[in-house]
């Protein structure tokens, strides 16, 4: 059996495979109310349908003011929750396991999507909907509206927001909680010491920039019961002074000691205009010195497109899954594919469609 479809447990969830689905907003909640749509059940289940171990949803707010754009997700409603579970509930009974991803936006919420906007970029102004933002300190990203740096009362809400979302996402029937400490959002803002020059307890020392996402690590732990959580790092920050890969491998051990179970290693988005060597797996070697380091379980990202590359990168060790982002919009049954392509036997192709297995020569009808 090649590495890619071993499966693989994870306090005690067991995932088919290591072919995972990375969270990707659709930015597709048109009543801008955070309850996700018919949309969001057909996308995620195309890809439980095409064989995924494990399909995260996107980035989903904990609160409204942490929605990234109006017409983001959220789990901070009962109403939204129950909207969740319906997709959950198909998830699961395709045999993927589903997951979905925690974040508050931070500095960079309050944004045009970036589609379906009429060309329009940054900050929404308040007279058509946006919000005030938050962040560590009032320095705003790139060119967005100003934030709100976050006083002890702001920062004790925002870890009770992530304590009662994952409350939610449990009830929902999610079986992993992936908490976004990555790409700049409002966890990653701490961390950075590019971006956080708080003076206080959670500013200056790698301690105190990670004071926040450790809290919300134990407030998520203490609300998951045995669901799996994990976290989304973003590795470097591709900036010199900025976070680095030691940073993570530090702080991804303190979060495993404080409850989180697994880490999703990505980079960038906190720092604007850097430059970032993209190739294929170019994010691989972070994933494999985060799982070195720290001792810790990890999942590699960014522009595994190929099956015999996804199978290197398990096989080699460097990871223990890969989580397939593009490639999956182009062929949701990417996992299928690859279990063909590398010859693994899986029982799970769908009876319905036990008719177009891979192999079947191109032509065939009755
Ligand atoms: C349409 C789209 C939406 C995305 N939304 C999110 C998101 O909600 N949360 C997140 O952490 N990353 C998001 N990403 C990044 C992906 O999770 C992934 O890390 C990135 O696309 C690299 O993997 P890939 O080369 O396989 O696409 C998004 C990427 C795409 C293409």
């Amino acid at each position: 059996m090649p590495a890619l479809f071993e499966p693989l447990t994870v306090r005690g969830l067991t995932l088919r495979n290591r072919i995972w689905i990375a969270p990707m907003c659709q930015y597709s909640v048109d009543q801008r109310d955070g309850v996700p749509t018919d949309w969001h059940l057909v996308h995620l289940g195309q890809f439980a349908i095409g064989g995924a171990g494990l399909v995260i949803a996107e980035s989903t707010a904990i609160s409204p003011e942490g929605r990234i754009s109006d017409r983001d997700t959220g789990i901070w409603t009962d109403n939204q929750a129950d909207a969740w579970a319906r997709i959950v509930r198909f998830v699961r009974s395709q045999g993927a396991a589903a997951g979905i991803q925690l974040n508050h936006a931070g500095r960079k919420a309050s944004t045009f999507a970036p589609w379906g906007s009429a060309g329009r970029r940054g900050t929404i102004p308040a007279v058509e909907g946006g919000w005030e933002t938050v962040g560590p300190t009032a320095q705003p990203f790139d060119g967005y509206a100003a934030p709100r740096a976050l006083d002890e009362a702001g920062i004790d809400r925002v870890v009770a927001d992530f304590a009662s979302a994952a409350r939610r996402a449990v009830a929902a029937g999610f079986s992993v909680l992936e908490i976004h400490a990555a790409h700049g959002y409002l966890l990653h803002q701490f961390l950075s010491p590019l971006v956080n020059t708080r003076t206080d307890s959670y500013g200056g020392s790698l301690e105190n920039r990670a004071r926040l996402l450790l809290r919300v690590v134990e407030a998520v732990r203490q609300n998951a019961g045995d669901t799996v959580v994990f976290v989304r790092f973003s590795a470097t920050d591709w900036a010199s002074g900025g976070w680095d890969e030691q940073q993570t491998a530090t702080v991804a051990r303190w979060a495993a000691d404080a409850g989180a179970d697994f880490f999703d290693i990505s980079t960038g988005g906190a720092i604007p205009g850097v430059e970032i060597p993209l190739e294929p797996g170019y994010q691989v070697p972070f994933a494999r010195s985060v799982k070195t380091a720290a001792g810790v379980g990890v999942a590699a990202v960014g522009l595994i497109t190929d099956p015999q590359h996804a199978e290197e990168i398990v096989a080699s060790g460097s990871a223990d899954a890969v989580l397939v982002g593009r490639e999956a919009l182009r062929d949701p049954h990417f996992a299928v594919r690859a279990a063909a392509e590398l010859g693994a036997s899986i029982d799970y192709l769908p009876g319905q469609y036990e008719r177009a297995p891979y192999s079947q020569p191109a032509g065939v009808t009755r």
